[in-house]
């Protein structure tokens, strides 16, 4: 159950959290008008650290382009949102959810008169999957809905309405009791699952399906990406036939929420032996090494959220 913070950011304000309020016919709730972001902000060793913060903001940002949303706020002024919110309500670590939507005005599908509201909240969240996850994987299945397929909505963009899909993926899954489900694409590829983005191993390589699979550009995606590569292991973006899922040695969810979570079985089938596999164990330990402060941020992936303007953290 969510648990209320202090303050939410409002276009370029603190409002108490109660404020942060929006009209039943703001076009966003008939319309599903808005973009948004989900970033975590780890409680590491040297204080906390709000993980590839400028990059979430550089996807917000592309979300309301893509949407002919005119966001008032550069990639900066966003990043520091961030920073304020979160000392505002004193939380050590957090998940910080930036909302752009279009707010009260007119009624019809075309927002002429509708105000961009910008909103930042935050508060805490833990693992996403459940916290045994991390370690023995999940139960998944392949989901009977499509993702949402190219030039209907976009899916480089995290907007609201993707979501609608996204919910049928996972209450599907929730029914027929798997912890989550992955979608196929338009063509029948592996896509995604309806929050993260899918890794599979075969023979040492690792492999993920490319932007045109219907994926989200997964913040944590080019995070796995980067850190396999510097441990030398082979990364290849590609198709993924849904059969490759059941033949996979090994297999992965990534995302903000989820981190690196295993896959231990799909539609039943146990994914290699069913256990966390041995490179997905290192990546896993490279992952939380880095967002933790336990190893070096060699790729400047932190950024430090000073107790005081006066005691500038250094991550
Ligand atoms: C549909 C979908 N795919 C992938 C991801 C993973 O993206 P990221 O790693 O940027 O959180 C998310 C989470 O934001 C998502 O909702």
């Amino acid at each position: 159950m969510l648990k209320a913070t202090e303050k939410i950011w409002h276009n370029g304000q603190l409002i108490p959290w109660d404020d942060a309020k929006i009209h039943v016919l703001a076009h966003v709730v008939s319309y599903g008008s808005s973009v948004f972001e989900g970033i975590r902000c780890y409680d590491t060793e040297r204080g906390s650290a709000i993980f590839r913060a400028a990059d979430h903001a550089r996807r917000l940002l592309d979300s309301a382009k893509i949407y002919r949303m005119d966001l008032q706020y550069s990639l900066d002024q966003l990043t520091d949102a961030m920073i304020e919110l979160i000392r505002a309500n004193k939380l050590r670590s957090c998940y910080i959810r930036p909302i752009v939507l279009r707010g009260y005005g007119d009624v019809g599908v075309l927002p002429a008169n509708n105000p961009i509201e910008t909103y930042m909240a935050c508060y805490e969240w833990g693992s996403y999957l459940g916290e045994d996850c991390l370690g023995q994987g999940v139960d998944v299945c392949v989901s009977s809905w499509t993702r949402i397929a190219p030039n209907t909505l976009p899916a480089l963009a995290k907007a609201g309405a993707n979501y609608m899909n996204s919910q049928l993926i996972r209450m599907e899954a929730a029914a027929n009791g798997y912890a989550e489900g992955i979608a196929l694409d338009d063509a029948g590829y592996v896509s995604e699952g309806s929050g993260e983005n899918v890794f599979v191993i075969r023979n040492g390589k690792v492999l993920t399906p490319p932007l045109g699979a219907s994926v989200l550009p997964g913040i944590t995606r080019d995070t796995i990406v980067k850190i396999a590569e510097q441990l030398g292991i082979p990364v290849i973006e590609t198709i993924i036939p849904r059969e490759m899922l059941y033949i996979a040695d090994e297999a992965f969810f990534s995302g903000t929420a989820a981190e690196v979570t295993p896959i231990r079985s799909v539609d039943k089938i146990s994914v290699g032996k069913g256990v966390t596999g041995a490179i997905t164990k290192a990546i896993q330990k490279e992952f939380y090494g880095i967002v933790r402060g336990e190893k070096a941020d060699r790729f400047g992936w932190l950024t430090p959220v000073p107790v005081s303007s006066k005691q500038p953290v250094t991550v």
